[in-house]
């Protein structure tokens, strides 16, 4: 019987995986220029913790989420966001000391059960931030710069950062009642869920999806209107800096992000060359949650990416040419003898990250030359009983198709100086 993989999952593997390993070391390697470490949290939660963070009437905790009960009848939930275990595994390790800033890191895959489509998976990977113990705004400046400064290095253009601010305790709750007001007139025209969200929890309407629902948001009152002083200084401070900044940004005074945790900055950066789902990375501040979660009152900010969009967009664009995973050196080897005598050269030039490949297979010299071929190697090496005499192998430039001899204890030295003259030229 034959098996395939779940319907909104996929495997991942070369050349892809090349390009997401690059998209992955170049992430961590900025993420440690910016001050942030690596937190690895665990790929399921308490479900709990995900009903209280990201919010009870949310789309992924209302419909999304991969939860089951464990054989002690534990409710647990796979992960469908990394803020809120990486908030959970902060105060429970005593990561967060007040008046210090915990600047954590975290990559892998998460889950939600939405309807696939391009760009949308039921396991997805997220490369994400949290920066907690700071209200300032230059906090989530650091938190955008970061993703255009990610973008302009993997060689993504035509991006855009949509900007809005979803106002805090003290400006949310009257805009929430003017939001309130607004909707009970529009019921009627409101689908099922955001009938019932308009009366619960009004700013998720903003979120939905539904067409009849976004043709009644375009009339609805903005929350930018509604923000106290603070907010609105904290947004125009971020405007100001972005502007400076020259980042290509607009304010979206309709952005509120699907999940409720967020205060003050909202944001979502998107690629002109995806489709619907053309966001390839989100977050915003969230200063309240952190205490909700049993933890001190600390504000925080954070953002995340998906690695599947970006890996689309990139491959869409071959903006610049992805480190590959090629042979180096391909062994052809006819015998025994020669598989004897290769064996330990093989070793010691894989000790030294030279990337080889050998057939020990007992096969025709014709057969492994087209092997050769197909791995795509730069160099292959002939080793049959005239080399073995000289103690040589016959080396062959699969790309010149030039042929010279050389012997099998200075292989090592050639190969690295081709690699550095093909890395300078
Ligand atoms: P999010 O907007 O739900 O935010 O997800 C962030 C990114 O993950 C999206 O912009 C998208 O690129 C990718 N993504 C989400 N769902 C899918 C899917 N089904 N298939 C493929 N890619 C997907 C968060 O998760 C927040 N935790 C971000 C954050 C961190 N806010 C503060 N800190």
């Amino acid at each position: 019987m034959k098996f395939k993989s779940v319907r909104g999952t996929r495997d991942v593997f070369s050349p892809e995986i090349e390009l997401w390993q690059y998209l992955e070391n170049t992430a961590v390697a900025l993420l440690k220029a910016y001050g942030f470490s690596e937190i690895r949290t665990p790929i399921f939660e308490e479900s709990a913790l995900f009903n209280r963070s990201i919010g009870e009437d949310t789309d992924i905790v209302e419909k999304e989420m991969y939860s089951f009960q464990d054989k002690k009848g534990r409710n647990l939930t796979l992960r469908p966001e990394g803020t809120a275990g990486v908030i959970r595994a902060a105060i429970e390790q005593n990561l967060l000391v007040q008046s210090n800033i915990a600047k954590l890191y975290y990559l892998g895959p998460m889950f939600r059960y939405e309807r696939p489509q391009a760009g949308r998976y039921r396991q997805f990977y997220q490369i994400g931030a949290e920066c907690v113990g700071s209200d300032n705004y230059r906090r989530d400046l650091e938190i955008i710069l970061w993703c255009v400064d990610y973008f302009a290095a993997i060689g993504l253009t035509g991006l855009k950062v949509c900007l809005n601010s979803v106002g805090c305790a003290d400006c949310r709750p009257a805009y929430r009642e003017v939001l309130k007001k607004y909707l009970q007139d529009q019921t009627g025209k409101l689908c099922g869920d955001c009938q019932r969200r308009a009366v619960k929890n009004p700013l998720r309407v903003l979120d939905c999806k539904v067409d009849s629902c976004r043709e009644i948001i375009f009339g609805i009152p903005a929350m930018q209107d509604w923000l106290c002083d603070a907010c609105k200084t904290n947004l125009s401070e971020i405007e100001a800096d972005l502007k400076k900044e020259k980042v290509n940004f607009i304010i979206d005074k309709y952005l509120v992000r699907g999940l409720d945790y967020y205060t003050r900055t909202v944001f979502e950066i998107k690629s002109e060359n995806l489709g619907a789902q053309d966001t390839i990375a989100a977050g915003g501040r969230y200063d309240k949650l952190v205490q909700e979660l049993g933890g001190p009152p600390m504000p925080a900010v954070g953002f995340a990416l998906g690695l599947e969009r970006v890996s689309e967009v990139r491959q869409k664009q071959k903006a610049v040419a992805t480190p590959g995973n090629r042979i180096d050196i391909f062994f052809a080897l006819l015998g025994e003898q020669a598989q004897n005598r290769a064996a330990g050269v093989i070793r010691e030039l894989r000790q030294q990250r030279i990337k080889v490949e050998a057939v020990f297979e007992n096969k025709s010299l014709k057969s492994q030359m087209r092997l050769a071929d197909q791995s795509g190697a730069k160099f292959t090496a002939i080793l049959g009983e005239e080399e073995l005499k000289k103690d040589s192998v016959t080396l062959r430039n699969m790309q010149t198709k030039e042929q010279k001899d050389i012997k099998l204890d200075e292989l090592s030295q050639f190969l690295k100086t081709a690699k550095s003259e093909e890395y300078n030229g």
